[in-house]
């Protein structure tokens, strides 16, 4: 038997020795996964098992605690001590293109947007999409004087001095350069590098790095400049964010004088005119992949004129002026070991394979989502058959496909290989956590029965309390220092903190507390508990986008709740919107159905929250200590701002989409239907309805050639 089955109470010392050591290990690999290379390969819980297990070894054998013990170690508090840089333009991401349908869609949207017919000449770049971390770096007056990681989009790492070490990364640039130009592009290293890299670990007998994505990142997020330094990072520029002005009006006019200012630029980068000729470059730069010295993902193909990009925009995170299409996802074969079930922030159970541990493309994969119930059946969405209906069980041995960034899924089964004593897997109808019914809803518009299975134990099972908190104090929400997963589950079955509302009267309790305090419990000190406080005073006064995502209510994502800010402007409007309108009629409801962007189940969804008392009492409790910043207009000195445009009929100059996007860019609010908070309709030939209730609600009414006149174009 191997030590590391052996319980804890049966351990003798030598055996407690060893598993100590080996903890310690695995412990610290874990860590460096994680935190080093963005890369778990465990779950959290099999990660605070092992912790667990060290821990309960040490408390038997105290005098056998190692000075390396994972107890005394915090993980991760490394990154925390970046600076922050805010990008003035922010950085966003790509949409995926995974067919060559996808492609022609793109093209199509573009034109349609640009009101282009299906022959008029429109020029694509089309590039090799670099699989490394994206970094943008700052020149005034020609000199190098901030890099900064992407992070959230929005905020990113300064990570300047690394950046400095990187030798495709000029100090100062070549030539006539604007006064101010912030250079985009990706750093990564090379496949030769990688290897090169990991035969030094290997020799040195330290742990090998996943892969070089990973590796690149890690390396770049180094505290110490001089471990950086040792890593030999490359870069190449492809795009661009604050300038004073741009030296060239197309894109590869741009990346060409990239070139020419010193930086590294990819020479597979080419333009093309039709959907088949950038299908054509794909398919080559697909065949030289293995061959180029570097990972790539897919091949990125953007608009070149740089003045229509300017008219095409941005749809939420992405530009509506490029995509990336994507090369088709790596698989692997192993053994389907288990299905877990889990229980999500909003009830819904989601069944994990465990997995005998395999590499796909590179990463070591032991855990897949297998989606929901059906999907383990063999039945799709639409209720047809998937995989031709094999289902999925236990012992199975099965495929497994991972997509870049994208969680690993178990894709396919081979039934030849299948146990002759293997049985249909049985999904649970209780809620594994809190034992309450386990339902699948109707869906009201399809009439079929939902695809997933939700807990109905609501507030009263600590599985959705647990996720709901950590949703509160994530990233894109509350974003609280020191307060991640770990920490709010610890809080919550500790009882320290069961909701939302109870992280600010966390600090108050904890000073009057005669009981245990925080900053003597494990894994805590006077300083960290201190910095905890610290962070969550910081966060009282939140921006609002993110107190309304934060709240974690369904369908009403990051892209929604900035939407709902904006409209509603302040919390106590919002929420005295949103608890009036949980009867689902009236002015409020009428509304809320009516912003731009706000479906019918996000407005359900509103309502269904709100009109929960316990949900409402804390939203009013957590309205006690916080103090959400009013949400800005997106422009306050134009003759739009504030007012709420519709668009109606056709319209000739400009698409729907982009006369929308317009009015969004000069302040206004648009809306897809007439109503007494409409000031102002911009009817092509054709309106019908929405004029005559313009009419009827006497709103002015204007053609498209005056619009331009009124915005001054
Ligand atoms: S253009 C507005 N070009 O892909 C977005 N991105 O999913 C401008 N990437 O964060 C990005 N190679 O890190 C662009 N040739 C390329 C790229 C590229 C890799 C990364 C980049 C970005 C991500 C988007």
């Amino acid at each position: 038997m191997s030590v590391k089955t052996i319980a804890v109470e049966a351990l003798n010392e030598d055996q407690a020795a060893q598993e100590l050591a080996r903890l310690a290990a695995e412990i610290a690999a874990h860590n460096r996964h994680y935190h080093t290379d963005d890369a778990p390969v465990v779950t959290d819980a099999e990660y605070d098992a092992l912790k667990k297990r060290n821990l309960a070894i040490e408390e038997r054998f105290p005098d056998l605690k190692r000075d390396d013990s994972p107890t005394d170690r915090v993980g991760g508090a490394v990154l925390e001590k970046f600076e922050k840089v805010t990008h003035k333009v922010a950085m966003l991401s790509l949409d995926n293109a995974f067919s060559e349908e996808d492609v022609q869609d793109f093209t199509d949207r573009v034109r349609r947007f640009l009101k282009l017919t299906a022959d008029a000449p429109l020029t694509f770049t089309a590039e090799p999409k670099i699989d490394g971390l994206s970094l943008a770096l700052r020149y005034e007056n020609g000199t190098l004087v901030t890099a900064a990681t992407r992070g959230d989009g929005a905020v990113g790492e300064n990570v300047t001095a690394n950046a400095k070490t990187i030798r495709d990364i000029p100090h100062r640039l070549n030539g006539n350069v604007p006064e101010v130009i912030e250079v985009r592009g990706e750093v990564f290293l090379t496949k030769a590098d990688f290897a090169e890299l990991n035969r030094r670990q290997e020799a040195e007998g330290k742990q090998t790095y996943v892969n070089p994505r990973n590796t690149a990142a890690g390396s770049l997020r180094q505290l110490d400049t001089s471990i950086t330094a040792s890593r030999p990072l490359k870069f190449f520029a492809y795009a661009w964010g604050d300038t004073s002005g741009l030296p060239a009006d197309t894109q590869l006019g741009v990346v060409e004088c990239f070139g020419s200012w010193g930086f590294a630029v990819n020479p597979l980068m080419k333009r093309f005119e039709t959907v088949a000729e950038l299908i054509g470059h794909y398919r080559v730069i697909e065949a030289e992949r293995a061959g180029l010295a570097y990972d790539i993902d897919g091949v990125v193909y953007k608009v070149d004129d740089l003045g229509l990009q300017a008219r095409l925009g941005f749809v939420s995170r992405s530009p509506r002026w490029a995509i990336a299409h994507k090369f088709p996802a790596e698989t692997a074969t192993t053994i389907l070991k288990d299905i877990e079930i889990q229980v999500g922030r909003t009830g819904a159970l989601s069944p994990v394979a465990r997995l005998e541990p395999v590499t796909v493309g590179g990463v070591m994969v032991s855990n897949a989502t297998l989606h929901n119930e059906d999907y383990i059946a063999g039945i799709g969405s639409n209720g047809e058959p998937i995989r031709e209906g094999r289902d999925l069980r236990i012992g199975d041995t099965v495929t497994i496909y991972r997509a870049g960034d994208v969680i690993p899924k178990v894709m396919d089964v081979d039934v030849s290989m299948r146990h002759a004593d293997s049985v249909p897997f049985v999904f649970p109808e209780t809620c594994p956590v809190c034992d309450s019914p386990a339902t699948r809803e109707v869906n009201e518009k399809t009439g079929r029965v939902d695809s997933v299975r939700r807990c109905a134990g609501g507030l009263i099972c600590p599985a959705q309390a647990v996720e709901k908190l950590k949703h509160f104090v994530s990233r894109n929400a509350f974003d609280i220092d020191g307060f991640g997963d770990k920490q709010a589950e610890a809080f919550y079955h500790e009882g320290l903190v069961k909701n939302p509302a109870e992280i600010f009267t966390l600090q108050a309790r904890d000073e009057a507390s005669e009981l245990q305090k925080l900053k003597s419990r494990e894994g805590w000190g006077e300083q960290s508990a201190d910095n905890l406080f610290k962070a969550i005073q910081a966060r009282r006064d939140v921006d609002l986008h993110r107190f309304i995502f934060g709240l974690g209510i369904r369908h009403v994502g990051e892209g929604n709740a900035k939407i709902l800010a904006r409209v509603y402007h302040s919390a106590r409007g919002f929420v005295d919107a949103m608890r009036s309108v949980s009867n689902e009629e009236g002015e409020t409801w009428d509304d809320l159905v009516n912003i731009d962007g706000i479906g019918p189940t996000a407005a359900h969804a509103l309502a269904e929250f709100f009109a929960e008392p316990h949900n409402a009492a804390i939203v009013e409790e957590l309205l006690e200590y916080v103090h959400p910043k009013d949400a800005e207009q997106i422009a306050t000195d134009t003759a739009f701002s504030g007012k709420t445009i519709v668009f109606t009929g056709s319209l000739e100059r400009m698409s729907r989409d982009e006369a929308k996007a317009m009015a969004e860019r000069l302040g206004a609010k648009t809306a897809g239907s007439v109503s007494k908070k409409t000031d102002l309709v911009v009817a092509g030939p054709g309106a019908g309805s929405k004029l005559r209730k313009a009419a009827e609600l006497e709103i002015e009414v204007i053609d498209e050639d005056e619009w331009f006149t009124r915005i001054g174009e």
